[in-house]
């Protein structure tokens, strides 16, 4: 990983066990570019002072063989993160070169069976980059972020309902982690006092739901930069370590998450893109959940306002 504020923010989560699990010893390889060096040695202190009882080494380095050599788990945060008034896209030009030289050190030195989380913007469009320029790693062991996304709208629910958002799950984000995402409250359920509701029976506001809900869910990483004059970190690394988590250790029994992966054609999305899905995860195996999860309506007005399918895409039987 590349050691910039999520990175910053990531190396103590996961050496704390919060991505592996509380009972895994870790070895952390940091990778950075050879100007941030006596950055990254630092880091590298702090990590031996903290007396961290699960980490079991630290390579510090801005070689990528090095980096990426043995790795079981990659977590690619490395890249140009965006200011305000530019879109993800906007950062294809820089973003996209890393992933071109970090797909053949991955395919290089990673070992044979390493899980792949790509974090930098674009995330969808740098995994394709990793998923072509690395044929040798299997398309299912490279997925992206949007598991940030799926816990902005988790908490979005939680805040309008006042609950924890501990009690709330099964939210859904479709698509591309930028603004064309749909981020999708209708299956969602949260649990009260009278038991596990729907969010729909809980809030009867149409509006809420189709409107403000979706919007404060795909421009929040711009209100953060607008606030914070950066981009999101902490809930970056955070959102990452769930979904390394979930995908290692597999979801909990009738909970789904979202995680840009490969696309099987499912739902209609044109297959080898890479798209956010509801997912569950099983022994390290990611599945796309099956069912009727998009109404025929949420399908044409989203496939109209955010240009999300292209007509041919659109299933016959659903015209
Ligand atoms: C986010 O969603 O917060 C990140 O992708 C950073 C950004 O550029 O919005």
């Amino acid at each position: 990983m590349m050691i910039g504020q999520i990175g910053y923010a990531i190396v103590a989560m996961i050496a704390r066990g919060l991505m592996l699990g509380p009972d895994q010893p870790v070895v952390l390889h940091m990778l950075d570019l050879p100007k941030s060096a006596d950055a990254l040695s630092g880091v590298r202190m702090e990590l031996i002072d903290a007396a961290l009882p699960l980490l079991r080494g630290v390579v510090a380095t801005s070689d990528e063989a090095e980096a990426f050599r043995g790795v079981s788990f990659a977590v690619l945060i490395g890249g140009w993160p965006r200011k305000e008034g530019m879109q993800r896209k906007d950062l294809i030009a820089k973003n996209v070169p890393i992933y071109q030289s970090q797909a053949s050190a991955l395919q290089q030195h990673a070992a044979p069976n390493c899980k792949v989380l790509v974090v930098a913007n674009p995330a969808n469009m740098n995994a394709l980059v990793l998923k072509e320029l690395a044929p040798s790693v299997p398309a299912k062991n490279i997925t992206c972020l949007t598991r940030l996304d799926h816990n902005r709208a988790l908490g979005q629910i939680s805040e309008k309902l006042g609950v924890h958002v501990d009690d709330v799950r099964n939210a859904i984000v479709w698509g591309n982690h930028s603004s064309t995402q749909f981020p999708d409250a209708s299956h969602a359920t949260a649990r009260t006092q009278h038991g596990e509701k729907t969010v729909r029976e809980l809030i009867a506001d149409e509006k809420w739901f189709k409107e403000e809900f979706v919007s404060v869910v795909q421009q929040r990483g711009e209100a953060v930069i607008k606030a914070r004059k950066q981009s999101s970190s902490l809930s970056a690394a955070s959102a990452a370590c769930d979904h390394m988590r979930d995908w290692i250790l597999g979801t909990p029994k009738g909970t789904w998450v979202s995680m840009g992966v490969c696309s099987d054609g499912s739902y209609g999305v044109p297959k080898g893109i890479f798209y956010s899905f509801p997912v569950t995860c099983e022994k390290g195996e990611w599945s796309i959940l099956q069912g009727e999860f998009l109404s025929l309506y949420q399908y044409s007005r989203f496939r109209k306002r955010y240009n999300f399918l292209f007509d041919e895409d659109f299933p016959a039987e659903n015209k």
